[in-house]
C-alpha cells in the first residue's frame, strides 16, 4: 500500500523528512490522491496576526473528497464490502455494503438532496443512529458540496436545536426512532420538538428504521423512501476547492457554548487517510471495527472517511457493549472475523468488569490490531485488553487526537513502535508537539511534564470555528503565541514518549466524550429551585472521569428536597442529554469563593477526589466556613 510506513527506522526517517521539509512530505503524499486540479502551494499559513489562524493546505487545488472514496477505487473494489452493518438486535439482519453498491446509493442520496434545494454551501444537520444511511447521508452531502453537521442521536431536543441553529441548517436528516440496547429513543419526535426554535430548517428527511407511528408534518417532513423513489443514481460530483468546508462538528469547551470546528477537504482527505493506513498498518482484505459512534470526530476519521478512503472494509454497530449480554463485542469480532479493533478505555474498563468469562468463551483468533482513543487508559484496563482480548499478540495503539485535530495526532504505529501500557507514545509524522510550562517556556529534553501544544500546522487540523474565527483563535492559539493549545497535559518520558494526564482546562471526559462543566452548571441552573452550582470532574472507576456537581437551592420542604437530585439529573437531561448527567450531586449552602467572586473549584475537585487534606492555599477565600460545610457533606455522599 502507498505511503504506509512499514518499519521503525522508517518511521524516524520519515519523521525528520516530514520536520525539515513538510511541504515536500505532504505534497509527496497528496499526490496519490485524485485531484480534479493541482494545488498552486501546499501550505499557506500562520498561527499569528489579525486573522489568525490562517491555515491552508493544498492552495487552489480542486476536488471532491466522495471521488476519492468511489471513483478512485472503483477499478479494483466494486464489489469489495465497504461497511459491514451490525444491527442492535443480534437476531435482525445484518447489511453488507459492497463499494459499487454504496456508491449508488450516495450519489442517488446526493441527487435527491439536490431535488429539494441543498446546494454547494448549505448545512445539513444530521440525526441519525448508527445505520447505513448515516454514512450515506454525509458522503452525499459531500458529494454535492453541502456542509454536513452531524449531532450525537443522543444529545436532547435542546441541545440538538442550539447545533441546528448555530449551523443555519436548510435540512435536518433523521429517523423516526433508534435503538440502543433494550432502549427505543424516538428520535423524529425529538427532531420536532427542536425544530419549534430552528426557524432555518426547511425539510426534516425521515428514515423509517422501527416502523412505529410517528407525527408526520406534511410539506415540511420527506420520507427517506419517498425522496429517492425514481430518483437516478447518475452523479457528478461537485468540484471543491481544497479549502471548502466539509463539516462542522461540534465539541465543548470551557464555556457554556458548544463550538463548531470546522474542517475542509484537502487536508482533512489526505491526513485521514495516511494516518489510518499508518496507525492501523491495514492490509488489504483486513476487517476493521471503531466501535464509536459517527456522532463524534473518531467515527468520522476512523469508521468513514479514513477507512473507505483507504479501500477498507469498515464494520458499524449501532447496538451497545452489554447488550444481550457482556459477549456483545466479542461475538462480532468472531462473527465478521475482525482483524482491527478501535474502542474507547471506558468500554474496556466496563467490560473488565463483567469478568473474563464473556470473552474466553468466543474464538478472537482473528484479532491482529487492538486500539484505544478518547481518554487515557489506565494500566491494569491496558494489561486486560492486551492479555484478555488480545492473548498477548495484538499491539495496542493507544490513539491520542482531538475533534480539532481530524485525525490521530500521537500513537504507535501499529506492531512498528513498540509500545508501554498507557503510553500515546510517539508523534506521527508531520506533528511536532512542545510541553510548556504555563508561562510559555518550551520544556526541552526528555523526562519533563507540561501543557501540550502543536507548533507547526498538520493537514487535518480545524480551520475555523463556525461563524466566530475569533473564538477560534482565543481558545486555541492566544495561550501561547505562535503554538496551537491542545489543552491537556503531558509527559515525555525519559524515551522521548509521551503520556497525556488528561485536560488542564474546565472540560470533564466522561466515558471519553467532552463535557464542558459550563455547560452542565448552565443546564442544572434552569431547575427552578437552584440558585447556583458548580461543577468538577472526579475520578471514576468506568467512566474515567464522573460529573461532581455541588448545588445551591431555595430553601425547600423535605419533600422537594428528597426529589431534588432526581430533578437536576433531569433538567440536564433535557438540556443536553443523558451523557452529561452528574453521577453525584451535593446540595450546599455555599461554594468557596475568592473576594472577587470566582468560584475556586481547584478546592471542589479535591474535595471531589476525596483529598481534602490538601486543599492548598486556602488564604484567598471568603468564607472558609464553607469548606468545611462541603467537606462535611462530601463524606455523606461518598458514603451513599
Ligand atoms: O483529553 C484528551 C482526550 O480526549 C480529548 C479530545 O476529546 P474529543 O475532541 O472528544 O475527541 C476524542 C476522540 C479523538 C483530548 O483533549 N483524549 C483523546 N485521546 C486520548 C485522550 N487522552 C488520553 N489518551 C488518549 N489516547
Amino acid at each position: 500500500m502507498v505511503n504506509k510506513i512499514t518499519s521503525l527506522a522508517e518511521y524516524f526517517r520519515k519523521y525528520q523528512e516530514s520536520v525539515a521539509d513538510p511541504d515536500g512530505f505532504w505534497g509527496n503524499i497528496a499526490e496519490t490522491h485524485f485531484w480534479q486540479k493541482k494545488w498552486d502551494q501546499v501550505l499557506d499559513w500562520s498561527f499569528e496576526g489579525k486573522d489568525a489562524p490562517r491555515v491552508n493546505w493544498f492552495v487552489n487545488g480542486k476536488l471532491n473528497i466522495t471521488e476519492n472514496i468511489f471513483e478512485r477505487n472503483m477499478f479494483m473494489r466494486k464489489d469489495q464490502v465497504a461497511i459491514i452493518w451490525e444491527p442492535n438486535d443480534p437476531k435482525d439482519p445484518e447489511v453488507k455494503l459492497t463499494y459499487g453498491e454504496l456508491f449508488d446509493k450516495v450519489k442517488q442520496f446526493a441527487n435527491a438532496l439536490k431535488k429539494i434545494g441543498v446546494e454547494k454551501g448549505d448545512r445539513v444537520a444530521i440525526y441519525l443512529p448508527m445505520i447505513p444511511e448515516l454514512a450515506i447521508a454525509m458522503l452525499a452531502c459531500a458529494r454535492i458540496g453541502a456542509i454536513h453537521s452531524i449531532v450525537f442521536a443522543g444529545f436532547s431536543a435542546s441541545a440538538l436545536a442550539d447545533r441546528v441553529i448555530d449551523a443555519k441548517a436548510k435540512v435536518v436528516i433523521t429517523s423516526d426512532a433508534g435503538f440502543r440496547g433494550n432502549k427505543t429513543i424516538p428520535l423524529k419526535a425529538i427532531v420536532d420538538e427542536a425544530l419549534e426554535k430552528c426557524p432555518s430548517v426547511e425539510h426534516t428527511i425521515v428514515y423509517k428504521h422501527n416502523g412505529d407511528d410517528i407525527k408526520f408534518k406534511d410539506n415540511h417532513d420527506i420520507w427517506w423512501h419517498d425522496l429517492i423513489k425514481g430518483v437516478s443514481s447518475e452523479n457528478t460530483a461537485e468540484v471543491m476547492d481544497a479549502e471548502d468546508m466539509l463539516f462542522i462538528l461540534y465539541t465543548s469547551g470551557s464555556t457554556g457554548k458548544p463550538k463548531g470546528v470546522v474542517h475542509t477537504t484537502g487536508g482533512y482527505m489526505v491526513y485521514t487517510e495516511y494516518t489510518f493506513k499508518n496507525v492501523f498498518q491495514y492490509n488489504d482484505g483486513d476487517i476493521y471495527w471503531c466501535t464509536a459512534d459517527i456522532g463524534w470526530v473518531t467515527g468520522h476519521s476512523y469508521i468513514v472517511y479514513g477507512p473507505l478512503l483507504t479501500g477498507a472494509t469498515s464494520v458499524m454497530f449501532e447496538g451497545v457493549p452489554t447488550w444481550p449480554d457482556a459477549g456483545r463485542f466479542w461475538d462480532i469480532v468472531d462473527k465478521y472475523k475482525i482483524t482491527h479493533f478501535y474502542t474507547a478505555p471506558t468500554a474496556i474498563r466496563a467490560l473488565v468488569a463483567q469478568g473474563d468469562q464473556w470473552v474466553t468463551g468466543h474464538d478472537l483468533s482473528s484479532l491482529r490490531v487492538l486500539g484505544t482513543v478518547g481518554e487515557p487508559i489506565n494500566e491494569e484496563a491496558w494489561r486486560w485488553y492486551h492479555d484478555v482480548v488480545g492473548k498477548g499478540k495484538c499491539p495496542i495503539v493507544d490513539t491520542w487526537w482531538q475533534t480539532e485535530t481530524g485525525g490521530i495526532m500521537i500513537s504507535p504505529l501499529a506492531g512498528i513502535t513498540p509500545t508501554k501500557p498507557s503510553l500515546a507514545t510517539l508523534p506521527l509524522p508531520g506533528i511536532q508537539p512542545v510541553l510548556v510550562d504555563p508561562e510559555g517556556n518550551e520544556l526541552k529534553g526528555n523526562a519533563v511534564e507540561g501543557i501540550l501544544c502543536i507548533k507547526y500546522p498538520w493537514p487535518g487540523m480545524l480551520r475555523t470555528t463556525y461563524g466566530d474565527h475569533q473564538r477560534c483563535f482565543q481558545t486555541y492559539f492566544s495561550a501561547f503565541r505562535g503554538l496551537y493549545l491542545t489543552g491537556d497535559g503531558a509527559k515525555r518520558d525519559e524515551e522521548g514518549y509521551y503520556r497525556i494526564i488528561g485536560r488542564i482546562d474546565d472540560v470533564i471526559n466522561v466515558s471519553g466524550h467532552r463535557i464542558g462543566t459550563a455547560e452542565v452548571e448552565d443546564a442544572i441552573n434552569q431547575h427552578p429551585k437552584v440558585v447556583e452550582s458548580a461543577v468538577v470532574g472526579y475520578p471514576h472507576e468506568i467512566k474515567g472521569s464522573g460529573i461532581y456537581a455541588y448545588v445551591i437551592c431555595e430553601e425547600m420542604s423535605d419533600t422537594d428536597l428528597a426529589n431534588i437530585e432526581n430533578e437536576i439529573k433531569a433538567t440536564v437531561t433535557k438540556f443536553i442529554g443523558p451523557i452529561a448527567k452528574p453521577d453525584k450531586i451535593q446540595i450546599v449552602s455555599g461554594l468557596p469563593k475568592t473576594r472577587s467572586g470566582k468560584i475556586m473549584r481547584r478546592i471542589l475537585r479535591k474535595i471531589g477526589e476525596g483529598d481534602a487534606t490538601n486543599l492548598g492555599d486556602t488564604s484567598t477565600l471568603l468564607d472558609p466556613h464553607v469548606v468545611e460545610e462541603i467537606i462535611e457533606g462530601a463524606k455523606v455522599e461518598v458514603k451513599r
